[in-house]
């Protein structure tokens, strides 16, 4: 796709020379990130810290797309970025209607980009603005599930001791899920490898199980995904990369 960025901060690195020093691994690990990454892939400098890698954002797809009830037929992704995750949901098949919704304007600009790269981007519905506010036009219906990789608040979750979801920036976990809940009982969140299991098991709802999902790289967790509402993962073999476990509910 020889399309062009057109905004200054929208990047189409294709040569290591232009590359920021300080996202120098990032350029390395471009194609784990983006296998079409040489096929024209827009991204801003902070996306590279937070777009989900394909490998992975296919993973999630699949997993939602079989364990969601099958009277859920529309997704959406509340931080979409660069649209990792979006084009993994489109690609998947599984929905009617795919929403991304992204709050700032030249990131959303490199989802759509990268959705035409995939082939996808008339399957997904794209939304500037405020998920927070957007969300709220799809009230009243029941067959929404919403997808969120929130930010994370800097780097601190690469620290070994276990991550505070309480003090995750800018949104706590009990913001997103009191603020989520409002439209779907079907959340699932995209959370650090080191996120608190204790705060996770308290938004189970009382006697069910909420199930937590490691997506690993080369045997190392990179994330963990909280699938809230009733997702059935029964039957599901063991697969290569996951690592998955239900924990015990108690009253939020
Ligand atoms: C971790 S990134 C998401 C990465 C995405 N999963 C991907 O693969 O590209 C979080 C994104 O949420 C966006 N964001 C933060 N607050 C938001 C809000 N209230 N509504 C919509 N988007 C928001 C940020 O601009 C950022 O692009």
């Amino acid at each position: 796709m020889g399309e062009k960025p057109d905004e200054q901060g929208i990047h189409q690195w294709l040569d290591a020379e232009q590359f920021p020093e300080h996202l120098k691994k990032y350029w390395f690990q471009r194609f784990k990130i983006w296998q079409r990454y040489h096929e024209g892939i827009w991204m801003t400098e902070d996306s590279w810290f937070g777009v989900t890698p394909e490998p992975i954002a296919n993973k999630i797809a699949t997993h939602i797309a079989e364990s969601a009830p099958k009277d859920k037929t529309v997704i959406i992704d509340a931080f979409a970025g660069v649209g990792g995750n979006a084009i993994a949901f489109a690609r998947s098949g599984r929905w009617e209607q795919v929403f991304a919704v992204e709050k700032d304007p030249k990131t959303m600009k490199c989802a759509k980009h990268n959705a035409e790269i995939y082939g996808v981007d008339k399957k997904i519905v794209f939304h500037t603005g405020d998920c927070f506010d957007i969300i709220k036009r799809f009230m009243g219906k029941n067959n929404i599930v919403i997808f969120g990789s929130p930010p994370w608040g800097g780097t601190e979750y690469n620290a070994d001791n276990v991550f505070d979801l309480s003090t995750m920036q800018p949104y706590s976990l009990d913001t997103l899920c009191k603020k989520f809940s409002k439209l779907s009982k079907h959340i699932v969140l995209y959370l650090p490898r080191n996120s608190d299991l204790n705060q996770i098991a308290r938004y189970a709802s009382e006697g069910k199980k909420v199930e937590v999902a490691h997506y690993c790289i080369l045997g190392a967790s990179k994330a963990l995904c909280v699938y809230l509402g009733d997702f059935n993962f029964e039957g599901e073999a063991e697969e290569e990369g996951v690592v998955s476990a239900p924990l015990e509910g108690q009253s939020a």
